[in-house]
């Protein structure tokens, strides 16, 4: 969730260089942020650090200096103040120390560091670990006190210190991701390989437990736990520059909207992969999709499209409540694990509890190198280029396609489901055309004031209107369900008053009728009926036109949800790319 990067080399302006990391790090969303630079080696490292969002701040009152490193936060222990912001110092302001995740037994160790004489700022858990450091380091070699310490944190926890002697960088992590970046006569660090990219794509990600030493000419890597030296496993990033950038565009979102036929047709032109992972979902007894938030509604499409194409049954569980499942595992078990980031806590605490019982884990991940991906035993990469945008969009569409091929996949299929993802593909693009975007457009204009909308569908159109519903009400702040549309009746009708938008998604499959019948029933109490179809119908007050893709609809039908979910953010004057409160991805539980 926090953002980490951090710079050691042969430029001078390490706190530039470390701001405009962060600064690429910012769609991860935070509410303070910090840097430090270390200056002349013994003096006192300066740091500078603010609550709010960087905006134009500069780093100009910084020293010039060839190491530095900074932090977005997004508080956990301790409200939201410049204080409380990292980085953090020690007594003597000799030892600075940034850091994501949560400290556990931070209290305890507090009290008997305030005992020892420790002056504490701020309320974060965070500074006690750089006084820990700084006990320690009164007695033993600075990186022995930095992997004392850090062994001492229970919790999931990554750490980053430096101090005004060594010229390094030092890095450990147990959870919370990590990545380091071998540049030439520099090293980098970041907690997210896509903010290392304008200066190197050769990386190592850290594993749990493991610590790097980052200098100028080289990156040593240690298990924290024995000491053990370790070699780097180097990969080499596939994202360029400009994939991560918004370019013309005025958000990613928006960037990432339109990109999406592309994302489509790379997977249908590169379908033979497929098979592989078919195989392992046809050899399991058992496999369960599992995701969060827009992930576990691309698991649910999973579930319909494995059962109406596959004919196979499929279980769903979100990642939070995975652990509750899972008395039926077993080593013929199969968990495809969908997630965009591959660091959403939830899912790797899902996987782990399934590899106890021995099942196997697919992946089904966008982020090369991930923890996720590293884990898993079956690696799909989603191939979504970088999302940055915290509402998921193409990593969604692109999670759906490749569930729809591997299910016509089992079905022994394949080249029906590259049909139909092409099909997919000429109706997004329709729904991307300019006359279709200027009826979105003033849909969101005539909405942008409601308080509630409400969404339905049936069938694979369930999930439609569920992913509408989170896109809508995550960027827009406008309060919005998705439901079955047999649901109605058993109760959300009470909420359908006069003028109460309700978007029906009518696509040309087996639930058209009914579904029109939910429409009719929310019309028939006020409603303001949106429809979403193939084709028009008296009772729709507004309609949008969606050209059939087969199984594949639901792509086009989501497309239409995330721009109106966009415009009626910028409508309200809200920034799409950063929802309050929200995370790019969810690494803590
Ligand atoms: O990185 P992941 O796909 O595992 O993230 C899962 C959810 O946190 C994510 O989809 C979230 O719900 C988005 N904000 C939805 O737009």
């Amino acid at each position: 969730m926090c953002g980490i990067f951090g710079y050691v080399g042969h430029q001078s302006n390490a706190a530039e260089i470390v701001l405009k990391g962060l600064k690429r790090l910012e769609y991860r969303g935070y509410d303070s942020w910090g840097i430090a630079a270390v200056g002349q080696t013994g003096a006192r490292i300066a740091v500078k650090k603010k609550a709010g969002k960087i905006g134009g701040a500069t780093v100009d009152d910084l020293p010039k200096s060839t190491l530095a490193f900074g932090h977005t936060r997004w508080a956990t222990h301790g409200g939201v103040t410049d204080v409380n912001a990292h980085p953090h110092l020690d007594c003597t302001g000799t030892i600075a120390l940034i850091h994501n995740g949560i400290f556990e037994n931070y209290e305890q160790i507090k009290k008997k560091l305030i005992v020892r004489g420790h002056h504490f700022r701020s309320e974060t858990d965070t500074e006690v670990a750089v006084h820990l450091i700084e006990e320690y380091a009164r007695s033993m070699m600075f990186t022995k006190a930095v992997q004392k310490a850090f062994n001492d944190m229970k919790g999931l926890n990554a750490i980053i210190v430096t101090d005004v002697k060594n010229h390094t960088l030092i890095a450990a992590r147990n959870g919370s991701p990590l990545v380091v970046g071998f540049g030439d006569g520099e090293n980098f660090l970041a907690s997210d390989a896509a903010a290392l990219l304008p200066h190197t794509k050769q990386v190592h990600f850290l594993e749990d437990d493991e610590m790097a030493i980052i200098g100028v000419n080289a990156i040593m890597l240690f298990n924290a736990k024995t000491g053990e030296h370790l070699q780097p496993k180097k990969q080499r990033l596939t994202w360029n520059v400009r994939d991560a950038e918004k370019g013309d565009y005025p958000f990613l979102m928006l960037k990432e909207i339109y990109e999406q036929p592309g994302v489509v047709s790379d997977i249908a032109a590169n379908a033979a992969y497929v098979q592989t992972h078919a195989a392992h979902i046809k050899k399991s007894r058992g496999a369960y999709l599992v995701g969060c938030g827009t992930a576990s509604y691309a698991a649910v499409a999973g579930e319909y499209l494995f059962s109406k194409i596959a004919k196979r049954h499929v279980n769903v569980a979100i990642g939070s409540e995975f652990g509750y499942h899972l008395d039926f595992l077993n080593r013929d078990s199969l968990i495809v694990a969908i997630s965009q980031s591959g660091e959403t806590m939830d899912i790797l605490e899902s996987v782990k509890k399934a590899r106890q019982k021995g099942a196997k884990i697919l992946a089904l991940v966008n982020v090369l190198g991930s923890t996720l991906y590293r884990e898993a035993d079956y690696k799909l990469m989603i191939d979504a280029g970088p999302e940055k945008g915290v509402a998921s969009t193409k990593a969604f569409i692109g999670m759906l396609a490749h569930l729809t091929l591997l299910a016509y996949a089992v079905a022994g299929k394949t080249n029906d489901g590259v049909a139909v993802l092409t099909r997919a593909v000429v109706s997004m693009k329709k729904v991307l055309s300019d006359p279709s975007v200027r009826k979105i457009k003033k849909l969101a204009k005539k909405l942008k004031k409601s308080e509630h909308i409400y969404v339905i569908g049936r069938g694979l159109s369930y999930l439609t209107a569920l992913e509408s519903a989170l896109k809508i009400k995550e960027i827009s702040y406008i309060h919005a369900e998705g439901l079955a549309a047999g649901e109605l009746k058993h109760g959300p009708l009470a909420l359908v008053t006069k003028g109460t938008p309700c978007i029906a998604f009518l696509p040309d499959d087996e639930t058209y009728g009914a579904n029109l019948a939910g429409a009719m029933e929310m019309k028939a109490r006020g409603g303001y009926i949106i429809g979403v179809s193939h084709k028009p119908h008296e009772v729709f007050d507004y309609y949008i036109q969606v050209p059939t893709a087969g199984e594949a609809t639901i792509m086009p039908n989501v497309v239409v949800a995330q721009l109106l979910a966009y415009y009626l953010t910028i409508e309200r004057g809200f920034d799409p790319d950063m929802p309050r409160n929200l995370a790019k991805s969810v690494t803590v539980k």
